[in-house]
């Protein structure tokens, strides 16, 4: 187990630059089955959640190289379609094997991801959408197993604007006999990325970044000729602009994509944070107090629920009463009980945390529970007084590449120390930390 050792109090400084998206290079990776040859990419996200999804398809029988940030991916053979579970069980993204497996091969099993610690985070709208498509499902305890003999298309409702739901649906269809229209369909930037890479490949798809997703199914797709860049990680970027929100600082982010942050810079411009944007770059400032807020997470292009933990932070340390809502997880407060531990005065009430903003936040030994939630500890231990000492940091791996070579680049003091076990308080065994994302 490893920590992060924070001596925060010092305002961040500086330019860093944004990484490529892991929830958009885990469904490229994922739809590669659907086409084969060989795949490249740029801009891969060097996380423990790309390796995994990596050796995930190379135990499938797709192996990869990696070069960088440049990765070439061989998907001319599927030996197996039974994903292994070791891997598999400890991502959730691998949930996204369902589509490309049932279309390429006709077959898939896969570990029933169930809940995870932010929330129950069923995946009933993805068998439906399949089952439409003509997948027969049996679903056990740990694992679920389809076939189909050959997808056809068809008109799906979906009852949440799923976003892995919706990769699923979209890549099965690509290559279905027949139009599938998705209603209800995610609107991410994710998503868009991921039916361009498609569409790129031969596919048909009208309508990504709008609610309604029409696909024409085609016979096949092609690896594209060119590698395939992966879109920055507006997730990383809204990271950073916290960072500088919180500590007082002024970051400015570079290969940035400041038009998938809308929401996010509204609520640091409410907060009280000066936000300028140019063509790939995106900066924060503050000089001022900050300003308290109001927030209601949505799915895009309204307020992100993984920038919840970090507006967070932001509103504990903004004087008055700030209030924001999560509407997408109901289990998504975990970092409110360790801000408390800091310092922070935050009242839950059902879906709603009223925060009662503080002038200095303290360090101490707080837990990351899932990954957003470390990143809001993170940017809380840089702003507050004394030294935090970060629990299960390997969580921030996970969608954080070169996490302390940034931070430092940033004048943040941090460190990563080995960590023992018995040494960690608050944490709930009875949920497996690592099955998020
Ligand atoms: N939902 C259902 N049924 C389904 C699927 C989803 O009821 O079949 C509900 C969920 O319980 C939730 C809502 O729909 O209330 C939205 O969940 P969604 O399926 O959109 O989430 P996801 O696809 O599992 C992705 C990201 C998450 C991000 C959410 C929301 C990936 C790999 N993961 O998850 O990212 O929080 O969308 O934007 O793309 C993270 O990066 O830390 C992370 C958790």
């Amino acid at each position: 187990m490893q920590k992060l050792v924070i001596e925060g109090g010092r305002p961040l400084r500086g330019t860093v630059t944004a990484s490529g998206a892991k929830n958009a290079a885990l469904p490229l990776l994922f739809s590669t089955l659907l086409a084969p040859g060989e795949h490249r990419f740029t801009n891969v996200p060097d996380l423990a959640d790309t390796s995994a999804a990596l050796s995930l398809l190379g135990r499938i029988g797709c192996p990869s190289l990696a070069s960088g940030d440049a990765i070439r991916l061989d998907a001319t053979r599927i030996a197996w379609c039974d994903a292994p579970r070791r891997i598999s069980a400890r991502m959730r993204a691998s949930v996204l094997l369902l589509g490309p497996l049932l279309a390429r091969c006709g077959e898939a099993r896969v570990p029933n991801p169930g809940g995870c610690a932010i929330g129950a985070r069923p995946i009933d709208q993805h068998l439906e959408g399949l089952t439409a498509l003509g997948c027969r499902f049996e679903v056990g305890e740990d694992y679920v197993h389809g076939i189909v003999a050959r997808l056809k298309g068809a008109d799906i409702w979906l009852r949440v604007p799923t976003v892995t739901g919706t990769e699923n649906l979209v890549m099965a269809a690509s290559i279905a006999e027949g139009t599938t229209r998705i209603r209800n369909a995610a609107r991410e930037p994710e998503v868009t990325a991921l039916c361009d890479y498609l569409n790129a490949m031969g596919a048909r798809i009208h309508g990504a970044g709008t609610s309604e997703i029409v696909i024409d199914g085609v016979e096949e797709l092609r690896p594209t000729p060119e590698p395939w860049e992966v879109v920055p990680d507006r997730i990383e970027i809204g990271t950073w602009l916290c960072a500088a929100a919180a500590t007082g600082g002024d970051i400015t982010v570079e290969r940035a994509a400041p038009h998938l942050l809308g929401a996010t810079i509204d609520a640091l411009r409410a907060a009280g944070c000066t936000i300028e944007v140019g063509s790939g770059w995106v900066r924060c400032a503050r000089k001022g107090p900050l300003r308290a807020i109001r927030l209601v997470t949505a799915p895009y292009p309204g307020f992100a629920t993984d920038m919840q933990p970090l507006l967070t932070v932001v509103a504990a340390l903004a004087p008055g009463q700030s209030v924001i809502e999560e509407t997408l997880f109901e289990a998504r407060f975990k970092h409110a009980d360790e801000l408390s531990r800091m310092g922070a005065h935050i009242e839950r009430d059902g879906q709603r945390m009223r925060i009662r903003g503080v002038d200095r936040l303290q360090g101490a030994v707080v837990t990351a529970t899932d990954l957003r939630a470390g990143a809001a500890l993170l940017v809380a231990g840089l702003a507050a007084d004394g030294v935090t000492n970060l629990l299960q940091a390997e969580l921030l791996d996970r969608g954080y590449e070169d996490l302390i070579e940034k931070v430092q680049a940033l004048g943040g003091q941090i460190r990563r120390a080995e960590v023992e076990v018995q040494q960690q308080p608050g944490l709930n065994r009875e949920e497996d930390p690592l099955i998020v994302g």
